[in-house]
């Protein structure tokens, strides 16, 4: 079942993409070997050990057409007024809004969505920092991301149908108290080596011993 990338550790985490354009829509995924990935998912640290994260993978044609179309039209009403200014926008604004245009028009065609949820008492987030409830389930989103292309695959790390959660919650007859994360589209990549991405050096970012470190003034 395993196809192992034989990437070192590191290279899995510096060349992990978020892939939208490169997607092989054409090769079927197994989802038995989706399973595997999110069995490895399910090591990732959550509070308390309590494991209230529900996975929702997706490999019905009909079914993902159906998210797919409300993805789509979430992502058309949040994009709408940059979609209209693209020349205005600098180039790598430009390449990843594009792309996320791609996917969203073609995200009925690939051919696994894992959506990993969260199952709350009550169904409500809290009104404050919501970081201990979210950190119960996106290392583990992430795991499985990166366990996928360690196997091979690839995923795109998305949210913008959140905007419109409970329409997918209702198209997949989630509960009230299920609360999505992401949606991560899976495929086989067109290619197969990734570079490191694009990122602001680490000195712009770090603060050594307090806001205000001596590094930066
Ligand atoms: C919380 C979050 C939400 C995101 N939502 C979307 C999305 O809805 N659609 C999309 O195409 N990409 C989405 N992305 C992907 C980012 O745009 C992408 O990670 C970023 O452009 C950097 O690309 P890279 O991860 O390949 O380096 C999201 C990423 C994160 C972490």
């Amino acid at each position: 079942m395993t196809s192992q990338q034989n990437l070192s550790c590191d290279e899995l985490l510096t060349t992990t993409r978020c892939v939208r354009r490169g997607l092989d829509l054409e090769r079927a995924v197994d989802p038995e070997l989706v399973k595997e990935c999110l069995r490895i998912a399910l090591q990732a640290p959550n509070g308390n050990n309590r494991q209230n994260w529900r996975w929702l993978l997706l490999t019905d044609p009909r079914i993902r057409a159906d998210v797919a179309e409300v993805y789509r039209a979430a992502f058309h009403a949040r994009n709408a007024a940059a979609l209209k200014r693209l020349d205005e926008l600098p180039e790598g604004t430009r390449s990843a809004i594009t792309g996320a245009r791609l996917l969203a028009d073609r995200l009925h065609r690939v051919p696994v969505l894992v959506i990993p949820c969260l199952e709350l008492p009550d169904g409500r987030l809290p009104q404050g920092n919501q970081a201990g409830v979210w950190g119960s389930l996106l290392p583990a989103a992430w795991s499985y991301a990166l366990a996928a292309r360690s196997r091979g695959l690839v995923t795109a790390w998305t949210a913008v149908h959140l905007d419109r959660e409970r329409e997918v919650a209702d198209l997949l007859g989630l509960p009230p108290t299920v609360r999505q994360g992401a949606l991560l589209p899976t495929a086989y990549p067109l290619r197969t080596t990734f570079r490191p991405g694009p990122r602001l050096p680490l000195a712009e970012v770090l603060h050594h011993d307090g806001w205000q470190d001596s590094d930066r003034t």
